[in-house]
């Protein structure tokens, strides 16, 4: 099989991308990535020397480039997002471009191009803000954030596609990933550099919002999953089993790092801050036989320790152009 899988040089699909060539021996992967701010090729260093991996340096939004880069492919998992929350409110014009145009051309041109299935792996935030219970896949939409609003969008876009034409495409709804080679923008790379680098934590609000979080390799072997035996047209929700408030999560950091409580910076709230995510994902737990093997609290110490044994992949991120978007973004 071939696949294309699109933004592996941002955090999950690089993950997925090893984690797809080291199960499937035979397979072989194109990746479409235009390399914005998020895109790293030094995320991929292995798999970019594996010859069953082809990278191609190009945008989700340019027809003629996604024509011609579905040549030959058997399906498409897409990852290519503006992912970002905190960028999508200084500006949204590139969520709208990337997420809802860009996932229209992709799609479109998979179905023109014949390729047989299509994963696109949107977020929980679709569902908005949920104090208390959980959303199913049929739950309302009900986007907060210009960031969480495209991937609604992107969501109505993909699935047009399928209930116009037939075509099969498959949705993946997941919660808040942690892993190795997370843009240091995200709560958890963020804060635990800082803390490494002795730097304040920024805390938003009173730190009492609630994340459910997910190991990025779990998440990868449910799409891997939803790619292999999703039903077309279908939507799957997919979350870990720990709920944290981020308070918790910023102690917690501040404890594994030996760093003192004074680190926590409580600052301005994030303009309409969800306060909780909790999709139900009881429909691939059963229908499909996925299953949660990395759980948070187990894995964060081990987390923290990537981030001190990989100083030289963050430093180098934090001296570039997040320099700027850092000292905009918390001089709030
Ligand atoms: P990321 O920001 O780390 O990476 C995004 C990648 O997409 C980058 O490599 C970037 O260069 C590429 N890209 C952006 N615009 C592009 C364009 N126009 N054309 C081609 N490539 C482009 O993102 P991530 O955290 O790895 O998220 C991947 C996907 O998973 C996104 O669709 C996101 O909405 C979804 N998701 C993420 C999380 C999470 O916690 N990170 C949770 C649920 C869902
Ligand atoms: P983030 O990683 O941006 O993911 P999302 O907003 O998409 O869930 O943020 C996770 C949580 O951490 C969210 O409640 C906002 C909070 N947060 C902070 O308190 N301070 C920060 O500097 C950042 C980036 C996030």
């Amino acid at each position: 099989m071939k696949l294309l899988v699109t933004g592996g040089a941002g955090f999950i699909g690089s993950h997925f991308i090893r984690h797809y060539l080291s199960r499937h021996k035979k397979d072989q992967i194109v990746n479409v990535d235009a390399l914005t701010y998020a895109g790293n090729l030094g995320n991929l260093h292995e798999a970019r020397k594996n010859s069953r991996h082809r990278f191609v340096k190009a945008d989700i939004r340019h027809a003629p480039a996604m024509t011609r880069a579905m040549r030959g492919i058997d399906a498409v998992v897409h990852f290519a997002a503006e992912t970002h929350v905190d960028r999508s409110l200084l500006s949204a014009d590139e969520f709208i471009q990337t997420n809802v145009q860009g996932t229209f051309t992709l799609v479109n041109a998979a179905r023109l191009a014949g390729v047989k299935k299509f994963v696109h792996v949107s977020t929980d935030e679709v569902y908005g803000s949920i104090p208390s219970g959980r959303t199913s896949e049929k739950h309302l939409v009900d986007p907060s954030s210009p960031y969480a609003a495209s991937k609604t969008a992107s969501d109505h876009m993909a699935r047009c596609v399928y209930h116009t034409y037939g075509y099969p495409v498959m949705i993946t709804r997941c919660t808040n990933n942690f892993g190795p080679y997370q843009y240091p923008e995200k709560f958890l790379p963020l804060f635990i550099t800082n803390a490494l680098e002795n730097k304040p934590l920024p805390l938003y609000g009173k730190g009492g919002n609630v994340r459910n979080w997910i190991h990025v390799l779990d998440h990868c072997e449910a799409v891997e999953l939803v790619l292999k035996k999703g039903r077309a047209g279908d939507i799957y929700n997919i979350a870990g089993s720990g709920e944290w408030r981020n308070i918790d999560v910023a102690q917690k950091i501040i404890q594994l790092t030996n760093r003192s409580l004074n680190l926590l910076h409580f600052v301005k709230d994030r303009a309409g801050h969800d306060l909780r995510y909790a999709p139900d994902d009881r429909k691939i737990r059963r229908g499909l036989g996925w299953k949660e093997k990395r759980p948070f609290a187990k894995e964060l110490p081990g987390l923290v320790q990537w981030y001190k044994d990989n100083e030289a992949w963050w430093q180098k991120i934090k001296a570039g152009s997040f320099k700027k978007y850092y000292k905009k973004q918390y001089k709030r």
